[in-house]
């Protein structure tokens, strides 16, 4: 039977709702902290996954970079598609190869993907010269207020609960073994609220 999908990853609106809970009214300069590196790189084109939200789709609309973006939830996928953007209904655990683009990008999805970490990422090198991440470092799941509860549910896209987070030792020990098994180097970017934002390229040729 299909796990029950968190009721926030079923509206947008809910879910911008909680997200902005979480991130105490900063949700969207969340993604403007990844904007302004997009800027900087100035890609021909991004590959998002697990986009959820179209805020870097509208950004990237406005600003004649194409862009893709891939996502289990058929709620999100339904959003994105009446807005006319290029989503494709993917799990990325699925398939063996992602499609090639300047900048793969992932924002608060990647611990969705813990127990396969190096073959996520080693799909990510595979399609893109630049990875970036923003990625959740602290973890709000264990506080005993709406933040919490809105923390602990609101992780199951249709596979089941997520309880795992990275935090920041944990992230920097996985990033520092994938780095060394998969050949690429990262360097941190930022850090806003309860994220973490880093850049990976390739060693060597690409
Ligand atoms: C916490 S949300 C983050 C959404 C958005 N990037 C943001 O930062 O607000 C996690 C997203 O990952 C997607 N997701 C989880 N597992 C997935 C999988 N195996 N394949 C594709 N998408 C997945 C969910 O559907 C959801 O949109």
């Amino acid at each position: 039977m299909r796990n029950q999908v968190s009721v926030i990853y079923r509206n947008v609106f809910l879910y911008r709702f909680a997200m902005n809970l979480l991130y105490t009214g900063g949700y969207k300069t969340r993604f403007y902290k990844v904007i302004k590196l997009i800027k900087e790189i100035k890609p021909a084109d991004i590959l998002e996954l697990c986009f959820g939200d179209i805020i870097i789709a509208e950004f990237c609309n406005e600003n004649n970079i194409k862009w893709t973006g891939f996502d289990l939830n058929e709620h999100f996928i339904f959003k994105a598609k009446c807005k006319k953007f290029n989503v494709k209904m993917v799990d990325l655990s699925a398939v063996s190869s992602f499609q090639k683009s300047e900048i793969c990008l992932m924002i608060g999805s990647l611990y969705h993907f813990h127990d396969e970490i190096n073959s996520l990422l080693s799909k990510m090198l595979s399609s893109s010269k630049t990875i970036i991440i923003s990625e959740p470092i602290k973890n709000l799941s264990d506080r005993k207020n709406i933040i919490g509860l809105i923390a602990r549910k609101s992780a199951n896209a249709g596979k089941g609960e997520v309880p795992f987070r990275y935090n920041e030792v944990t992230f920097l020990k996985m990033l520092n073994e994938e780095s060394r098994k998969l050949s690429f180097q990262y360097k941190i970017i930022d850090y806003y609220k309860k994220d973490i934002i880093i850049a990976i390229e390739k060693n060597g040729k690409n």
